[in-house]
């Protein structure tokens, strides 16, 4: 068997919690690959909303087995609280959530040198959630890290050593903190984890590969995002691609199989940094009204704009999507004319690349199609789609070249729309 993976294409929040939530009863198995709880996983159904940061969004359809694999970084504060609140709403996870001993620990020492980094950087921050996402995977790198199997061994020796280093380093900062409170709570949550199973997920996940189960690898964030190909160095500090299926679960590059890129019909960003499509105007305004575009997590207004094609054209190929799956396309039923941005002027000359930078002098050459002027949030089948979104469709397709496989016209679980697939 191979490993199927769903990511996203943009900057994050294009509705990957509700589709993996979708796709789950295909699947045994649903593993996360990489981040922490910057991500914000939001799923709808039965007139209930779920806000997922860490925990995998499989965790809602039967008894499937739901991973957090070794590319993830874990705050035990944080997921206390999450999983807590899950089983108090009637979700049993103990049994069903597995998590991966390769696995880093956010430590409340992270938390604020995420804090004193970006009061450090000043106008050039990066706008992070603030969860020592960046501070984390530092320390994983430099090989400081502490990770969710050291809870069984020599935790206290090996907690103290990176906490006294952090000190430092804030000292040096001149960064004035208060730990007492956060480590208290953190400690309930180290304690709290003991619980669950702690497992060698990249034997569990080959060993289900091998007795034929399927699994469903879950991304966080988004391609533009991603530590090496995003709009660095305002990105996360994961490789939210493809690639980090295979690293963050210990998967061979030959066992993937379907690659499902997930998109938004338009386009949002939280935080600082590059958008070249961004709309200051009553459009801009109308995505956000439209679209409830403010973070899941943070609740921070997210920034809109029309859909880039040149971005998409990238993460396509970084990622080598197989199937899209386009998102929010609700949004967009009541505009008059739909704008896709096709190539970027640079220096006075087109190209339909993604170039090496985008901070500046990038603007994007937009192709204009017609509205639908319908409303989709009820509808069924792909045979009541009007001819104008038929049109958006195969345009979009015949950009990106890759066929989209599900459109979404609602947050609800049910306003899922599959289409007719020939194979
Ligand atoms: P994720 O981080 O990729 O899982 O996405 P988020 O949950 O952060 O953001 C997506 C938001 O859009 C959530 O509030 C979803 O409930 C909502 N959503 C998902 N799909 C649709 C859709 O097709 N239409 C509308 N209107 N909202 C959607
Ligand atoms: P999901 O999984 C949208 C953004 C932050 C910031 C940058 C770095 O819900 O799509 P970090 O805290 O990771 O160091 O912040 O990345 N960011 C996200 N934006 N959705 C997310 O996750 C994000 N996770 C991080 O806003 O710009
Ligand atoms: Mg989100």
């Amino acid at each position: 068997m191979k490993v199927d993976v769903l990511l996203g294409l943009q900057w994050g929040d294009e509705g990957k919690g509700k589709v993996v939530d979708v796709l789950t009863p295909k699947y045994d198995v649903v593993a996360r690959f990489q981040g922490g709880p910057n991500a914000g996983h939001t799923l709808e159904f039965e007139g209930q909303k779920y806000v997922l940061r860490s925990i995998p969004s499989g965790i809602f359809q039967g008894d499937k087995v739901n991973i957090i694999g070794n590319g993830v970084v874990l705050d035990p504060a944080l997921f206390k609280a999450e999983a807590e609140a899950l089983e108090a709403s009637g979700h049993p996870l103990k049994e069903r959530l597995h998590i991966s001993k390769k696995a880093h620990l956010i430590l409340p020492t992270h938390r604020i040198l995420d804090a004193a980094y970006e009061a450090a950087k000043g106008d050039a921050k990066v706008g992070t959630t603030g969860k020592g996402i960046g501070p984390t995977y530092t320390d994983k790198v430099s090989r400081n890290g502490v990770r969710v199997g050291d809870i069984l061994h020599n935790f206290e020796q090996k907690y103290g050593a990176a906490k006294a280093r952090h000190e430092q380093i804030l000292k040096s900062l001149n960064y004035e903190y208060d730990l007492t409170e956060l480590e208290k709570v953190w400690m309930e949550g180290i304690e709290y984890l003991k619980q669950f199973h702690f497992v060698d997920s990249e034997h569990e996940v080959n060993n289900y590969l091998k007795d034929g189960k399927s699994v469903l690898c879950e991304g966080a964030q988004g391609t533009m995002l991603d530590i090496d190909f995003g709009s660095y160095p305002f990105v996360t500090s994961s490789n939210t691609v493809c690639a980090g299926a295979c690293t963050g679960l210990g998967v061979a590059p030959n066992r993937i199989g379907e690659v499902f890129g997930i998109f938004k019909a338009y386009c949002t960003r939280v935080g600082a940094g590059p958008f070249p499509t961004e709309l200051f105007d009553e459009t801009g305004d109308k995505m956000c009204t439209l679209g409830h575009e403010f973070g899941s997590v943070t609740g921070r207004k997210r920034r809109c704009g029309w859909i880039d094609l040149v971005a998409l054209k990238y993460s396509v190929m970084i990622n080598g999507v197989t199937k899209l799956i386009m998102m929010k396309s609700d949004v967009l039923d009541t505009f008059d004319t739909i704008k896709a941005c096709v190539a970027y002027k640079v220096d006075g000359e087109e190209i339909d690349y993604f170039p090496y930078d985008i901070t500046e002098g990038v603007e994007p050459v937009y192709a204009e199609l017609p509205g639908w002027k319908t409303d989709m949030t009820k509808m069924q089948s792909e045979d009541e789609f009007p001819e104008e979104f038929n049109a958006y469709l195969t345009f979009l397709e015949e950009q990106l070249g890759v066929e989209i496989k599900i459109v979404s016209v609602g947050p609800d679980r049910a306003q899922t729309i599959e289409r007719y697939t020939e194979e």
